[in-house]
């Protein structure tokens, strides 16, 4: 497989992008130093390179495309909002049945703010949370990653880890003072801080199935006592749904394990490929948000006509076609068969799935929280990763981010997939 394209437009990309890339977690630092793959465009279930490679994608652009690319009915309702004016800068009708749909399909989500990107959703749920309690700190779990304003980049995980930047520079000590990162699935942890600084606690943050050290699941019960104690204390609990909803159903992954939060950060499916976050929760708190309330938040491109009108198209077809069962049939699959791949080659591998997403990790046989995520072999998974990528199989670059099967896969890249991963593992092992 040639990459000199890559290579190329990636040595030109150095040159005026900081790194080459303008999300840390494209770069394949983590996974030998080569160049990414530079690509040219996506189609259905695939990413093709400058160089003409073809790859059956399981990134999914890090979760949103869960129809895989250029889905018709989202090209079409895009293209027509596009030629209606992408931008308006005021009330637009797309918004509005955006806003709807969610509120509809979201357990306790009374009413939402649209904003542009997942990590103004988390910022501003933050502050809402702040200005409802009259407190400061929040709580967040080490390892998940909740976007890249200050406070939540205490500890993170995701591009962050990958990184090495878990705490960035640049963050003032008053905001790391502000926040506290607990271990993951670790109820002791929890109550212990609460009893301690309860009454300080604005929020406890977290994703329901976290997705940014790997996919790993809550223990039973572990959410439901994490909402009791939080709301003891008299914070609110807040979920990061930005990757999570709309992804194992047609609905908040919170809904599937019977908790439901005071506030909800949501994006990525929702915007359907294009810009799109969004926050919300019970009305009573979201009537602090301005104009209603003196909590300000705001944003030019938020709920803008040609985001809501993909986002839109991408959940009327997640609706009226349920692609659920079969996609979670294709990564159960998956899972089945690399397990018993490596179970042939002598290779050390376990993993943690979540309806059509999962994480391979290497050399580990639980992952509960981060610590036991960050024991994965980084050498052996970046090995794999461009073994996968010499036979066109795309991964995230990165043994903490998923592999996402979308709608668009069929038993063919499934197959395919398999071939490739029992080679690789032969490699590996020898
Ligand atoms: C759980 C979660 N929250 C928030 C974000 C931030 O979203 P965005 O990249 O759209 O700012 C991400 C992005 O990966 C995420 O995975």
């Amino acid at each position: 497989m040639k990459h000199n394209g890559s290579r190329e437009w990636f040595d030109r990309a150095q040159t005026v992008i900081a790194g080459g890339v303008n999300s840390p977690a494209r770069s394949f630092a983590a996974v030998g130093g080569n160049p990414p793959v530079v690509v040219q465009k996506g189609e259905g279930a695939y990413l093709v390179d400058v160089d003409g490679n073809r790859y059956i994608d399981y990134l999914a652009a890090f979760g949103p495309l869960v129809l895989g690319h250029s889905h018709p009915h989202v090209v079409e309702a895009g293209v027509r909002a596009l030629a209606e004016g992408s931008l308006t800068g005021t009330p637009h009708p797309t918004e509005i049945l955006l806003a709807e749909e969610l509120c509809r399909s979201i357990a306790g989500l009374q009413e939402v703010r649209l904003t542009t990107t997942g990590t103004e959703a988390v910022m501003s749920l933050i502050r809402l949370a702040r200005a409802y309690t009259g407190r400061n700190r929040v709580i967040k779990f080490d390892g998940s990653y909740h976007g890249h304003s200050d406070a939540v980049l205490v500890r993170a995980g995701s591009g962050a880890s990958t990184a090495g930047a878990g705490d960035s520079l640049g963050i003032p000590p008053g905001v790391m003072h502000d926040v506290i990162s607990l271990p993951f699935n670790d109820l002791e942890a929890l109550r212990n801080t609460l009893t301690q600084i309860g009454h300080e606690v604005a929020l406890v943050l977290t994703e329901p199935i976290v997705g940014n050290m790997g996919i790993v699941h809550p223990e039973p019960g572990y959410l439901q006592a994490m909402a009791a104690m939080t709301h003891e204390a008299g914070a609110l609990l807040g979920f990061d749904e930005v990757i999570t909803a709309y992804r194992f159903h047609y609905g908040s992954a919170g809904a599937l394990l019977g908790v439901i939060p005071d506030l909800y950060a949501l994006g990525k499916i929702i915007g359907g490929g294009l810009p799109a976050g969004a926050y919300g929760g019970r009305a009573e708190i979201m009537a602090l948000v301005s104009p209603l309330g003196g909590m300000f938040q705001a944003g030019t491109l938020a709920g803008n006509p040609l985001s809501s009108a993909t986002g839109l198209a991408t959940l009327e077809v997640l609706r009226t076609t349920n692609p659920y069962p079969r996609m979670d049939e294709l990564a159960r699959v998956l899972e089945t068969e690399i397990l018993l791949s490596a179970d042939r080659h002598g290779i050390d591998v376990s993993i943690n799935r979540a309806g059509s997403g999962f994480t391979l990790f290497f050399g580990v046989d639980e992952v509960k929280d981060y610590r036991a995520a960050q024991k994965a072999d980084s050498t052996q998974f970046a090995a794999f990763h461009r073994l996968m990528l010499e036979q066109g199989v795309y991964l995230a670059p990165s043994r903490f981010e998923a592999w996402f099967v979308s709608a668009a896969h069929q038993a063919t890249e499934i197959e395919r997939t398999i071939s490739a991963v029992d080679y690789a593992f032969s490699r590996l092992r020898g």
